[in-house]
C-alpha cells in the first residue's frame, strides 16, 4: 500500500490526550505491518480560535482536503460558550463536515462482553449488542436556513431554525444504510417524526421508495423518534441498522453509547463521496472537566482508527487485529475511570494506550 497521510485534529479538552494515544497505534502499524503512514496536525475548535481567531482556519481545510484520512479528537468547552455561535468550537467541526460533504456518519454501538456490566443498563439488555446508527450529517436542522434569533417590535425575541432535506439527500443516506445492512443483519429501521413533521414524512416516503426499487431484500421498518429512543433502552437488540436525520442521529447515538458501557467507547466514521477523506472521531465530546488529568478513555478514538483502517484503507485484517487488541485488554480487566468496575484494574489514558500497543505486539509475536 502506498504511504497514506493522516491529518490529526486533536481539538479541545481531552481531544489531544486521546489522539496522542491513538498515534501510538498508528506508529505501531506503520512499523509492524504493510501499512505506511505519515501524520501532521492542524488546529480546529476552541484551540484554533484561541490561536488564530477562528474555529476552522483555512489552513486546516486545505490540509484536510489533501489528507487520505482525518482523525479528530473533540471540540468545545465551557471556555468558549459565550462566544457568538459563528465563532464557537462546534463551528469548526460542522464546517469540516460541510466542506468535505461528509454526509454519512456511521456510529456502531458494539457492547464488548467484558463491559456488559459497566453500563447503567442490565447485562441481559446489552450483552452481545451490535447495532449501527447511520446519521445524516450535512443536512437537516443543523444547516437549514432561515435560522437565527430576531428581536420583535414589542421587544420580545423569536428564535428559529429550519429542518430541511431534499429527496436526493435522503436517498443517498438511505443507500448507505441499506448497503451496510446487506453486509450485516439485513435490517434497516428508519427513524423519523412523520406524524408531526412534513419534512420527515417525506424522508419516510423516500426511504420506502428506494427500498422498494432497489433493496427489497432488506427488511425495512419505520419508527417515530420518541419510540425509537425508548426502544433503544428497552430492547436495543431488536435493531440492526438505524438510519436517521442529523439531529435525531445526534441524540440517538448518545443513547446508543450508554448501551456499550460508556460514552468513552463509541467510535464513528464520517464519510462522503469516493475520493473524499473520511473523518474518524469518538462520539464523545471534549469533556473539559476531566481534560489534562490523564484519566480519559482513549478507546473510542482508538476504535475510530480501526474504522479508518477498514473504511479508508481497506485494511480489514489490521482493523480486526486492533479491535481484538481492545477486546483483549478489556478482558484482562484494564479499565479507565469511566468504565471502572469492582475487581478491575484502573489505568490512566496513557496506560490504556500502552496496553493496546502491548496487546498488538503480543498477538504479532504469537502469530510469528
Ligand atoms: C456529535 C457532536 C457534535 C454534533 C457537536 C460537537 C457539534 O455532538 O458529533 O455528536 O452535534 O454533531
Ligand atoms: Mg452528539
Amino acid at each position: 500500500m502506498p504511504t497514506k497521510h493522516i491529518l490529526l485534529l486533536p481539538g479541545d479538552g481531552i481531544g489531544p490526550e486521546v489522539v496522542a494515544q491513538t498515534t501510538k497505534i498508528i506508529d505501531w502499524f506503520g512499523a509492524n505491518s504493510e501499512l505506511k503512514f505519515t501524520t501532521s496536525s492542524a488546529l480546529i475548535g476552541g484551540s484554533a480560535y484561541d490561536a488564530v481567531g477562528t474555529p476552522f482556519p483555512a489552513e486546516t481545510l486545505a490540509a484536510a482536503k489533501k489528507a487520505d484520512a482525518i482523525l479528530l479528537g473533540a471540540v468545545g468547552g465551557h471556555k468558549w460558550e459565550s462566544l457568538d455561535i459563528s465563532k464557537r468550537p462546534e463551528r469548526g467541526l460542522l464546517g469540516l463536515r460541510k466542506e468535505l460533504e461528509l454526509f454519512a456518519n456511521i456510529r456502531p454501538a458494539l457492547c464488548f462482553d467484558a463491559l456488559a456490566d459497566a453500563s447503567t443498563l442490565k447485562r441481559e439488555i446489552i450483552a452481545g449488542l451490535d447495532i449501527v446508527i447511520v446519521r445524516e450529517l450535512t443536512g437537516g436542522i443543523y444547516f437549514g436556513t432561515p435560522r437565527g434569533v430576531e428581536t420583535l417590535a414589542d421587544g420580545t425575541r423569536r428564535g428559529f431554525n429550519t429542518e430541511v432535506y431534499t429527496s436526493p439527500e435522503v436517498t443517498r443516506i438511505a443507500k448507505v444504510a441499506f448497503e451496510l445492512a446487506a453486509k450485516r443483519g439485513s435490517r434497516v429501521c428508519s427513524v423519523d417524526k412523520a406524524n408531526v413533521l412534513e419534512c420527515t414524512e417525506m424522508w419516510r416516503e423516500e426511504v420506502q421508495k428506494l427500498h422498494d426499487r432497489e433493496y427489497a431484500h432488506i427488511a425495512l421498518s419505520h419508527m417515530y423518534v420518541d419510540n425509537a429512543a425508548m426502544q433503544l433502552l428497552r430492547n436495543p437488540k431488536q435493531f440492526d441498522v438505524v438510519v436517521t436525520n442529523n439531529m435525531f442521529g445526534d441524540i440517538l447515538s448518545d443513547i446508543a453509547s450508554q448501551l456499550t458501557g460508556s460514552l468513552g467507547m463509541l467510535p464513528s466514521a464520517s464519510l462522503g463521496n469516493p475520493g473524499t477523506p473520511g473523518v474518524y472521531e469518538p462520539v464523545h465530546g471534549s469533556a473539559p472537566d476531566i481534560a489534562g488529568k490523564n484519566i480519559a478513555n482513549p478507546l473510542a478514538t482508538i476504535l475510530s482508527f480501526a474504522m479508518m483502517l477498514r473504511y479508508s484503507f481497506a485494511a480489514l485484517r489490521e482493523a480486526d487485529r486492533l479491535e481484538a487488541a481492545v477486546r483483549q485488554v478489556l478482558e484482562q480487566g484494564l479499565r479507565t475511570a469511566d468504565i471502572m468496575q469492582p475487581g478491575m484494574k484502573q489505568v490512566s489514558t496513557h496506560e490504556m494506550g500502552d496496553a493496546i500497543v502491548k496487546a498488538l505486539q503480543q498477538a504479532q509475536a504469537l502469530a510469528a
